[in-house]
């Protein structure tokens, strides 16, 4: 009910006017992204670091509509990596060498996936480019997971750079039917996989509706992915799938060190700390760059129970 309206706001230049100056908006923004450019944003990572979190880097934009877009696009996460680097934030966690401190989430269609005609070689050859940047430098590389119409040629994309750049990371997303299948193909040794609940607005034919089944598919695949030879990486604030998580993680003897929680930033950072505690390796998602008012808009389009996501998240640090 809230979707249509809410997306059609996220395309409107006076309602971004309006929220971009509106005083509350403000703190949303600095709540939820590390900053307008990548300096601000690898300052913030490098806070995070400090307090023992690991990172990955959005630069927010989606949807290239053209060539040099994509290009830029690239430029854009090669100049992080290289910041990220020179901050000496890069390199494998200590005492964890198969985890990178760094590593950035990729949309594939902000490097041209969505082009007409060659966009999936664009998206292939720009992604490419991104996971030798990211390598040069001991940081890795995650592709996000867009809507389903995107799910075959992202993880096609994904095979083809895991040839040259096997600690690529695939994201999986549980609301959606095919995915315990996706999960057994991917709990392989040295495959890196997010799991997430998923957060477009996708029909019955393809994706779970309620809640309830989300959830349960969620375990499910936590479960495949737990009980394979690859790397989990669990991105949720759900305190019952992250309770769940560490029972069957135990359960299957997957070591600290075999797996990791993801969250996005500003999201519970109170759990991220008591996880890291813990010993357990905690991802922070930090998107950064001046596009925030349609990542924002989008989130909560994209699934309208994010309205209550973010605003939980402005009345609680827990
Ligand atoms: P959900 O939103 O269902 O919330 C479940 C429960 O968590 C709530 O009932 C509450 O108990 C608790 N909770 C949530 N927020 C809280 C808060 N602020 N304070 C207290 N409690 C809170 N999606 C996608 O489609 N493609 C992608 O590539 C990615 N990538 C990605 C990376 C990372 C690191 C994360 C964390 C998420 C994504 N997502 C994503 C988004 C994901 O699919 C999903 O939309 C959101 O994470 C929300 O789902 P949750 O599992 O967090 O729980």
């Amino acid at each position: 009910m809230l979707r249509a309206p809410i997306l059609l706001a996220a395309r409107n230049k006076t309602v971004e006017r309006i929220v971009t100056n509106w005083t509350p908006s403000r703190a949303v923004v600095d709540r939820f992204v590390g900053g307008a450019d990548y300096s601000a944003a690898v300052g913030v990572a490098e806070g995070l670091i400090a307090k023992g979190l690991t990172v990955t880097m959005d630069h927010l934009g989606e949807d290239v509509t053209d060539v040099d877009q994509a290009q830029e696009t690239v430029r854009a996460y090669q100049n992080v990596l290289t910041a990220l680097h020179q901050a000496g934030l890069t390199g494998p966690v200590d005492g964890r060498p198969a985890t990178a401190r760094a590593d950035v989430s990729v949309k594939l269609s902000a490097v041209g996936q969505a082009l007409p005609g060659e966009g999936q070689k664009i998206a292939l050859d720009n992604a490419l480019a991104v996971c030798a940047a990211a390598e040069a430098v001991g940081a890795t590389v995650t592709l996000d997971m867009e809507d389903h119409t995107t799910t075959d040629s992202t993880l096609e994309i994904l095979r083809q750079v895991r040839v040259d750049f096997p600690a690529t990371a695939a994201v999986l997303q549980a609301y959606l039917r095919r995915t315990e299948g996706d999960c057994r193909d991917l709990a392989v040794a040295g495959s890196r996989v997010r799991l997430c609940k998923g957060a477009y607005a996708e029909p019955e034919s393809v994706a779970f509706q309620e809640r309830i089944d989300v959830d349960l598919s969620y375990v499910r695949c936590m479960n495949i992915l737990l009980a394979g030879d690859g790397y989990p990486m669990l991105a949720t604030h759900d305190p019952r799938m992250i309770e769940i998580a560490e029972e069957r993680s135990t359960f299957h003897g997957k070591k600290p060190d075999q797996m990791e929680f993801q969250m996005l930033y500003g999201i519970r950072p109170t759990e991220q700390a008591r996880l890291a505690a813990a010993g357990r390796t905690v991802r922070v998602y930090v998107p950064y760059g001046s596009q925030w008012f349609g990542y924002l808009m989008r989130r909560l389009a994209e699934r309208p129970a994010n309205l209550g996501f973010f605003a939980r998240a402005l009345a609680t640090r827990s």
